[in-house]
């Protein structure tokens, strides 16, 4: 079975146009079939923006974009140094038709988690491929202190069934975690760099 972090060139296309509104901000997304974000925002992506603290960050790394709601999310509040990466490039073509549309820029670019990212960020933000595995996930969590400014913050939601808590206490010795909040199962997870 195809995952929604394949390329599957041959999944017909279906674009489809969902307004979405978090906190004060309005915003377009485009999805389509073979993409995480197919029936519009994810509830996990809500309570992690509608949660996160952006204020005093300015430069700000989307991990595993799908079609850009954190992405967009920053850009229209204001923000405008804003990387966007994924590995799925139908996830990628849609966050660019989103930015268009909601006429906002940002880098947009292929990458297995950060093997194209060469940059450092005050913040990395992230609703975490589940699926594609603990190892991943983990990847995504250690990897940040390589790409985070020093007192740079990694803000990720999961839910508590798919291992909130050994993900903070596995990966504690690089990042001092907080819990800012849990909503329905889900967890928001702030990791700052040590
Ligand atoms: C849970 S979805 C979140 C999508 C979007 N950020 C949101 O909040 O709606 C996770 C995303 O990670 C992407 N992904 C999966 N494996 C990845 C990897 N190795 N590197 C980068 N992105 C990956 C998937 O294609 C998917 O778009």
């Amino acid at each position: 079975m195809n995952q929604y972090f394949d390329n599957n060139e041959k999944l017909d296309s279906e674009i489809k146009e969902f307004f979405v509104k978090v906190n004060d901000i309005n915003m377009y997304l485009y999805t389509d079939n073979g993409v995480f974000n197919k029936k519009g925002l994810d509830f996990g992506t809500r309570v992690l923006l509608e949660n996160i603290d952006i204020s005093n960050k300015e430069s700000f790394l989307d991990v595993g974009c799908g079609c850009g709601p954190i992405g967009f999310f920053l850009l229209l509040s204001g923000k405008e140094n804003v990387d966007m990466v994924d590995v799925n490039n139908r996830a990628i073509n849609l966050t660019k038709i989103g930015l268009k549309k909601n006429h906002i820029k940002a880098n947009v670019f292929n990458s297995d988690i950060y093997s194209s990212v060469t940059s450092k960020y005050d913040m990395i933000i992230t609703n975490p491929p589940i699926h594609a595995g603990k190892a991943k996930i983990y990847e995504i969590v250690r990897g940040s202190i390589d790409h985070l400014n020093d007192n740079g913050e990694l803000w990720l939601v999961i839910r508590k069934d798919q291992g909130a808590k050994s993900l903070i206490s596995d990966n504690s010795d690089v990042l001092n975690f907080e819990i800012i909040d849990k909503i329905k199962g889900f967890w928001i997870i702030k990791g700052i760099k040590k």
